[in-house]
């Protein structure tokens, strides 16, 4: 059997800004990062993904050319990693493969994440755990999030209560109190809705440091009526994505009648708020914040952050985790614990009926 301490972990979150690789050495609770690198969707490839999300296009055909280019251009980094560092597959123990969310319906009973754990594991030679959502959606969980397992094993601190958020496409937030009681749900639209409206306004994929958004006047009505939503009010467990924060969901408020810089001041308000309600409302004596995902690169976000929650906030770098990294070494450590035959579903968090082993294994 493979004893080799050496994992890959491999995330393309809602974003849609492309596939996160890193290589990892983690022996108990040792993490050494060996390599990370990001390959970016080009504008097509985002485009498909999208026009498969949106349910135009959402043939199987389609689906599956989807999931087999994503698995190659992920075998292709992979090889890559592996020349550079002089490493042979068999020195691998498994990697861990997210695959592209295309849809997450968990009251419906399913995630559907694409990218071939076949062709990759063919491509590679390395055993290869995908579809890490699906157990814990059938056993009644939300399937998500599901990194708090990991910030609970490699963040808590006996003597600080600890929140940790990731600023996806979507925010998630983990509790990590000196009790032990650990809470974790998702908090609504992280950069989903900035990263939509700057994209048809200026054909941008992103508001470079939030400044586009800081030129811009907050509307307070609209915030408001922003917050209305549901899913704000909704007790953990829950989880969202783009089938709920999407441009049909901006239509609604009627985001022409203003300014579109006001409008994007007012979407980087929202996300800042529904973190800051977060905490206030499930982490009321927290100690410390660290911040991880691509939202952290967001400065004005950020600033705004520390502002209303009136505290110091510090990127995970600080817990010697780099903080656009957490989420790839999060799926390379859930791999390990499926391969390990160990429970990594943290089911309290996702509300299913008990501990699951999330994943399936693709020998190589
Ligand atoms: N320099 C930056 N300024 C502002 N936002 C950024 C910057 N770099 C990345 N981002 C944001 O981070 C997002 C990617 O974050 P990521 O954590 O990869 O999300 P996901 O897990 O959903 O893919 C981008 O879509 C963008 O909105
Ligand atoms: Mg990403």
């Amino acid at each position: 059997m493979n004893n080799s301490s050496l994992f890959f972990g491999v995330m393309s979150g809602t974003s849609l800004d492309g596939i996160d690789i890193v290589l990892i050495n983690n022996r108990n609770k040792n993490i050494d990062i060996v390599e990370f690198i990001q390959i970016p969707y080009n504008t097509n490839t985002k485009k498909e993904f999208l026009a498969l999300h949106s349910g135009h296009l959402s043939d199987l055909e389609h689906s599956i050319r989807l999931s087999l280019f994503h698995a190659k251009i992920t075998a292709n980094g992979i090889k890559k990693i592996l020349k550079k560092h002089k490493l042979k597959n068999k020195e691998i123990r498994c990697i861990g493969y997210h695959g592209q969310t295309v849809r997450h319906l968990p009251e419906k009973g399913y995630s559907i994440q694409l990218g071939s754990a076949n062709l990759l594991a063919e491509l590679t030679n390395i055993t290869v755990v995908s579809d890490f959502r699906n157990r814990d959606i059938v056993a009644g969980g939300q399937g998500a999030p599901l990194v708090p397992a990991f910030h609970n094993e490699f963040f808590f601190k006996k003597s600080k209560n600890r929140v940790i958020i990731n600023i996806g496409g979507i925010s998630n937030i983990t509790y990590l109190p000196t009790n032990k009681k650990m809470i974790g749900f998702d908090c609504g639209p992280g950069n989903i809705l900035l990263d939509h409206w700057i994209k048809i306004q200026h054909n941008k994929n992103f508001d470079n440091l939030g400044k586009w958004a800081k030129s811009g006047n907050l509307i307070e009505g609209l915030l408001f009526n922003f917050q209305k939503d549901l899913f704000f009010k909704k007790y953990p467990p829950k989880s969202t994505g783009r089938e709920l924060f999407n441009m049909n969901w901006l239509n609604k408020f009627n985001i022409n009648d203003y300014s579109p810089q006001d409008v994007q001041r007012t979407l980087l308000e929202l996300t800042a708020v529904t973190i800051k309600e977060a905490i206030k409302n499930f982490c009321s004596n927290f100690d410390e914040i660290y911040i991880c995902g691509g939202g952290s690169k967001n400065i004005f976000l950020i600033e705004r952050i520390k502002e209303i929650t009136a505290t110091n906030i510090n990127t995970t770098d600080k817990l010697n985790i780099p903080s656009q990294q957490v989420e790839s070494i999060a799926f390379a450590w859930l791999a390990k614990k499926c391969i390990q035959k160990k429970y990594n579903n943290s089911h309290k968090i996702t509300g299913s009926s008990g501990p699951r082993i999330l994943g399936a294994i693709h020998y190589s």
